[in-house]
């Protein structure tokens, strides 16, 4: 079997996907689709199980640190009886019956991803060895939430899929661009020596309610120096270029890249380019 990937390669793959629960092909009980995010709890993990709750065949399980995210984020549903909230670290291993699984757990913005690079890197590799580990165990779909930054200090403008990227291995971002390029890279392997059916998205900064005010992203800075009435600043003005999507566009890009065919990886952001000011 080969699947083709966006950036045009050739996946081949040894074996065949590993068979999903029998209940799946059941011809009298017609179960729910049973959907893990992990990092739920956060800010566009919580918007991607509000989308999913949306659809009442669905039940959602979230699994999350609380690290950067938090309950209040979920209290719409806490006590629905199609979801579930479980306090877990994904460095660890997890065992639940689920047919998806939406792998997003890991501190998007560089103020938390830096406060432990260890962990950060530990969340990325071995967080996303035991979400595959489960992805074949139960024969689950998995998708990853991947990042533009594993194309590091571009060379080429726009990034496209095909493009390898430029990253710094020792640099103080790496414990988040290398640890997503190497849980991309495992999404692959796994892949191809497992059969697993894998979904790669590579994120665009995403913007929207329940993004943290302090999280020193430009977007939030933006608010949060509107907000308290200070002059709006940016690091290296007119040197840096960013694509900006809504979160629920990502949130309408993720599902799509689940259900659709196509393993990626697809990078979801927003094909105009803004330069900061
Ligand atoms: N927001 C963006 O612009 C952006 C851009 C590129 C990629 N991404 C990716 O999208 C995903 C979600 O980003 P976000 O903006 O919602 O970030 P976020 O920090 O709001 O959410 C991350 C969630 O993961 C949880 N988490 C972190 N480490 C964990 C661990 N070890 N075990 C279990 N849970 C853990 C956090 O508590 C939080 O709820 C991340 O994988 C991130 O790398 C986001």
């Amino acid at each position: 079997m080969a699947k083709q990937a966006s950036n045009g390669e050739n996946h081949s793959v040894a074996k065949p996907p590993p068979t999903p629960s029998p209940l799946r092909f059941s011809k009298f009980f017609q179960p729910n689709m049973r959907i893990l995010v992990t990092g739920g709890a956060g800010f566009i993990g919580s918007h991607l199980v509000d989308k999913l709750m949306e659809n009442e065949k669905n039940e959602v399980i979230v699994a999350d640190n609380f690290f950067t995210g938090t309950k209040e984020n979920l209290k719409k549903w806490i006590g629905h009886p199609r979801f579930e909230l479980i306090r877990h670290d994904v460095t660890e291993p997890l065992l639940v019956e689920v047919d998806q699984i939406y792998h997003l757990a890991c501190p998007a913005s560089p103020i938390f991803y830096k406060y432990n690079p260890v962990k950060t890197i530990k969340t990325n590799v071995i967080g996303t060895l035991n979400m595959l580990g489960l992805a074949k165990r139960v024969g689950a779909r998995i998708l990853l939430t991947s990042t533009s930054e594993v194309y590091g200090d571009p060379l080429v403008h726009p990034q496209d899929e095909s493009y390898w990227g430029n990253v710094n291995p020792i640099g103080v971002r790496s414990c988040y661009d290398e640890g997503k390029r190497v849980a991309e890279t495992l999404m692959f392997d796994y892949h191809r020596q497992h059969g697993i059916e894998i979904r790669v998205a590579r994120i665009f900064n995403t913007y929207g309610p329940r993004m943290n005010i302090d999280d020193g992203r430009v977007v939030s800075n933006f608010i949060a120096q509107a907000v308290r009435g200070e002059p709006l600043t940016v690091q290296a003005p007119g040197t840096q270029t960013r694509s900006f999507c809504y979160v629920s566009d990502m949130v309408d890009g993720l599902i799509r890249l689940m259900e659709g065919e196509n393993t990626g990886p697809i990078n979801i952001g927003n094909p105009g380019y803004i330069r900061d000011p």
